[in-house]
C-alpha cells in the first residue's frame, strides 16, 4: 500500500466548494495536492494558500487557484504532512525546511489536518532531528543558546553552502533525543534571539489522517 497516498487522498474528503485552503509540503502533502487538483478540474471551487515555493509550483501546475496570504483573514483548512506525530497529535515538522509558512498557515486555520504514513506516529516525540529555523546573523552563537537547551546542532547543508529557507534563512537540525515537555521546549526555543521558529507544532493539529495496523485511521483530538 502507497501509504502517502492513502492518507493524502482521504484528506480531500474534508475539503468543500468555496473554502480558502492551506497547502502543505512534502512527499505526503503531493498526494493531497495532487487529488485536490483533479477536482478542481472536475469543477471544485476554492483557493489554495501554498506553504512553500515548491507548493506553490506544484499547485499552479495543476490548475489550482492560489491566493496570497495577505488577502485573507482566514484559512477553513491546511492540511499537511509531518516528521513525527505522538498520541497527542503534537509534531515534529520542517524536514523539508518548510516549517515557518507551514507553522503560519496552521496557525491560521480553522482545522488543520496533518496526513502521515504509518512510519511517523511514535510514543514520544524526538527520534527525528528537530529542525529550527534561524536567522543567517549570529548564527553560530544562536546554535550555542540551542545546545545549552541540551541538544546537539548541525547547520543544513546544500550543495555544499548552507541551506536556504524560503523566507532566506538557515535550519539548525537539532538533537534533543525524547521530547517529554514539547510545550515548554518550543516555549524555550522562541526565547533564543535568532531563532525565527521551530518545527514543533504543539496542540496545533486538529485531527491526523493516518495508517495504525494497516488501517486507514482518522484520529481527532
Ligand atoms: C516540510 O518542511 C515538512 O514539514 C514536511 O511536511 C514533513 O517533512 C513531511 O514530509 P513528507 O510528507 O515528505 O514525509
Amino acid at each position: 500500500m502507497n501509504e502517502k497516498k492513502v492518507v493524502g487522498e482521504k484528506a480531500v474528503e474534508y475539503v468543500k466548494d468555496g473554502m480558502v485552503v492551506g497547502l502543505g509540503t512534502g512527499s505526503t502533502a503531493f498526494y493531497f495536492i495532487t487529488k485536490l487538483g483533479e477536482l478542481v478540474q472536475q469543477g471544485l471551487s476554492i483557493k489554495g494558500v501554498p506553504t512553500s515555493k515548491q507548493t506553490e509550483k506544484l499547485a499552479s501546475e495543476l490548475g489550482i487557484p492560489l491566493v496570497s496570504f495577505n488577502e485573507i483573514e482566514q484559512i477553513d483548512l491546511a492540511v499537511d504532512g509531518a516528521d513525527e506525530v505522538d498520541p497527542e497529535l503534537n509534531l515534529i515538522k520542517g524536514g523539508g525546511g518548510a516549517l515557518l509558512r507551514e507553522k503560519i498557515i496552521a496557525k491560521a486555520s480553522k482545522t488543520f489536518i496533518v496526513i502521515a504514513d504509518s512510519h511517523k506516529n511514535v510514543d514520544t516525540l524526538g527520534f527525528f532531528p528537530l529542525p529550527i529555523e534561524v536567522v543567517p546573523y549570529g548564527f553560530k552563537m544562536t546554535m550555542k543558546h540551542i545546545r545549552d537547551l541540551g541538544s546537539t546542532t548541525k547547520l543544513r547543508q546544500h550543495q555544499g553552502n548552507p541551506f536556504l529557507t524560503d523566507n532566506g534563512n538557515y535550519i539548525v537540525d537539532t538533537s534533543f533525543q525524547k521530547i517529554r515537555q514539547p510545550k515548554e521546549l518550543e516555549k524555550n526555543l522562541n526565547l533564543i534571539p535568532g531563532v525565527v521558529d521551530s518545527g514543533l507544532f504543539v496542540e496545533m493539529a486538529d485531527a491526523a489522517i493516518t495508517i495504525i495496523d494497516k488501517k486507514l485511521v482518522t484520529q481527532v483530538r
